[in-house]
């Protein structure tokens, strides 16, 4: 196994930095990025930019972006929807991560706008509860997810990957709502028995819209990732199992 393959199975428990004034920091090397950033990534899978037609079309629309912070989901609002910054409500952005570094100032004005962040750890059953309460009757347009780093602090077992996989797609608009996800790469999943080949192969038969790159050119130097892009049409369709 190269250097940068680790991926641990047992991800250690994650701890941000002591300074010396007492505040804690995160020591990500990608961390706060802007949406447009995200999009550089997604394209690896959504060359047609179903994204953005999704964005461009729907009014109120559901975003949440797991693993990270506000930046993404604000800074898609400020975008798509510039009158949310007027303080008009224009949908539900939602964050979940282990990190929230804005001033209080931040975080009111953003809450006016329709902008949540959820505190919480995704191996966690009750962080995907609260996800679901946050957006109560409706359902997700976006479910995107570009942890780089924060990918070794979830399990890759086949287990948990499953159950985030239908969490995730739990979470989807039937009608068109498209879940975004960075992943391990192909053969680290496949190793860990998490059959991705023939699963993506029963997700085709099951008539779901999906492409998956296995291995793609990212911005974390040697760091090899996936990125996955999947589409519900319609509240029949369900994930197939491994
Ligand atoms: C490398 S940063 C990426 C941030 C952002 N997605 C970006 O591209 O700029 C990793 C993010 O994953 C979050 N994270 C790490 N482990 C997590 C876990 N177990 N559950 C939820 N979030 C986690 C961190 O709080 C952080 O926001």
């Amino acid at each position: 196994m190269g250097k940068h393959e680790g991926f641990p199975s047992n991800p250690q428990k994650y701890k941000r930095v002591s300074c010396d004034n007492g505040d804690t920091v995160p020591s990500w090397k990608i961390y706060q990025n802007t949406f447009a950033n995200y999009l550089r990534d997604f394209a690896e899978v959504d060359p047609d930019q179903k994204i953005v037609t999704k964005l461009e079309t729907k009014k109120d629309p559901v975003v949440i972006d797991l693993m990270g912070s506000t930046d993404a989901v604000s800074s898609l609002q400020k975008e798509f929807f510039p009158s949310g910054i007027l303080k008009k409500k224009t949908g539900t952005f939602v964050a979940v991560g282990l990190d929230d570094d804005r001033d209080e100032v931040t975080r009111r004005k953003e809450a006016s706008r329709g902008i949540e962040f959820i505190y919480g750890n995704l191996t966690n059953k009750k962080t995907w509860d609260k996800i679901e309460s946050t957006i109560g009757e409706e359902n997700a347009d976006i479910v995107m997810e570009r942890g780089y780093g924060g990918l070794w602090y979830v399990p890759t077992r086949p287990l948990y990957q499953k159950a985030v996989m239908n969490r995730m797609w739990k979470l989807l608009s039937p009608d068109g709502g498209i879940l975004a996800v960075q992943t391990p790469p192909e053969d680290i999943l496949e190793k860990r028995g998490f059959p991705i080949g023939s699963w993506l192969t029963k997700v085709a038969e099951s008539g779901i819209m999906h492409n998956f790159v296995g291995e793609f050119c990212s911005l974390d130097g040697n760091i090899r990732y996936g990125m996955l892009l999947l589409q519900k049409n319609s509240p029949e369709e369900q994930l197939p199992d491994l």
